[in-house]
């Protein structure tokens, strides 16, 4: 079905930045730059000055930045690592493939970690501490490190969803020992396919990922140092996010625009909770914009009957898929968020005219 709002809309964004993304494309299979080549060292290093760190490695994948993260802090079968239940499954895959076990704690207002359970949660068997970023919002990273000091524990940003945001003025991948960065196509920053970047100031950290990337190869010296794997970022990839990264602070300004145009067009509705967090600490980049109500199947039907495209992140708590063999740690936060949210169309491309359409069929339905 063509929605008159979608979620997003990756053929016009396409359209905006055609002879950029063409050239850059071309450039590389006329010259036969298709793997490790010089368009990905300039989008690592751009990345980095982007963030803020002193090293990006590009990778396949998020999940692989994150994977390589806990590898690179020793994660091993016995540890737990702490992190939230509300996140996409691949921070708790990453986990489990340590064969280490998720300690999986609640959420906050903001649909973040739940600061205040981190300490509580953690065992002489804890290692490591996995705050993810959701929707464009950093964490409370001060209380993190903190906690984390205080118990010599390793933390990893799950930043897949916040590139460009910021905590106290320190941007999302730049504060822990690592942060892992997701350029899936629908992604702030979003590739032509998977891709993804783990950022470190640390230098052993950065050879760890770069060497296990390339099937454990020093490529200087040819010897192999790990058994690793194949998830290189392709060069091709990161040749168009070269591209887009120099669009990305305009498009995190849109983002804003279109989030502060919402929250006008909702902000006075009884039964709709909106993202308004007007605190100076938190700069957010509205990966998603989400709102909440006990009425979500409805408004979600709604809104489709009327042409507008939403989503649902997620639709059950990660430990009800039961194949996945989590215990169920009963968040009750978790499970309440995933029967109320909504995400609504949200990308560089949304017009104030498809809020204004989105804003007039929520009104409509709650009026109703
Ligand atoms: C919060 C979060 N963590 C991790 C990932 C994994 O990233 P990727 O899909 O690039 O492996 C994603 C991507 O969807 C995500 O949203």
């Amino acid at each position: 079905m063509a929605y008159r709002v979608p979620f997003v809309d990756p053929r016009t964004h396409y359209k905006n930045i055609k002879t950029e993304v063409d050239q850059a494309i071309l450039g590389c299979l006329a010259q036969g730059d298709l793997v490790y080549r010089q368009q990905l060292h300039d989008f690592e290093q751009h990345l980095a000055d982007f963030v803020g760190t002193k090293y990006a490695i590009g990778l396949n994948s998020g999940y692989h930045a994150l994977y390589f993260s806990l590898f690179a802090a020793g994660i091993k079968p016995g540890d737990e690592v702490i992190t939230v239940a509300h996140t996409f499954v691949a921070t708790i895959s990453a986990i489990v493939h340590c064969g280490a076990t998720p300690v999986l704690i609640d959420v906050g207002p903001d649909y973040n970690m739940d600061v205040d359970l981190l300490e509580a949660a953690i065992t002489p068997q804890t290692k490591a501490v996995i705050p993810v970023h959701l929707n464009g919002r950093v964490c409370d990273m001060g209380q993190v490190m903190t906690v984390a000091e205080k118990y010599n524990l390793k933390v990893i940003e799950d930043a897949a969803q916040s590139l460009g945001a910021t905590f106290d003025g320190l941007k999302a991948g730049s504060i822990g020992h690592t942060g892992c960065f997701s350029f899936y196509p629908f992604k702030i920053l979003g590739g032509i396919g998977d891709g993804g970047a783990l950022t470190t100031n640390d230098p052993e950290i950065a050879t760890i990922a770069s060497r296990l990337r390339y099937n454990g190869e020093d490529r200087e010296t040819g010897e192999y140092h790990f058994h690793g794997y194949t998830a290189l970022l392709d060069n091709v990839q990161a040749a168009v996010l070269d591209v887009k990264l120099g669009y990305l602070p305009k498009w995190i300004e849109h983002r804003r625009h279109i989030a502060v145009l919402y929250h006008e067009g909702l902000r006075d509705m009884a039964d709709l909770v909106i993202p308004h967090f007007n605190d100076p600490v938190y700069f957010d980049i509205y990966q998603n914009y989400v709102i909440r109500t006990k009425y979500s199947i409805d408004l979600r039907q709604h809104l489709k009957d009327d042409g507008i495209e939403t989503l649902v992140h997620w639709i059950k708590p990660v430990w009800d898929h039961k194949d996945l063999q989590l215990e169920n740690p009963g968040l009750s936060e978790t499970e309440s968020i995933c029967r109320e949210v909504i995400s609504l169309p949200m990308s560089a491309e949304t017009t104030p005219e498809h809020v204004k359409h989105t804003v007039q069929s929520i009104r409509q339905f709650f009026i109703k």
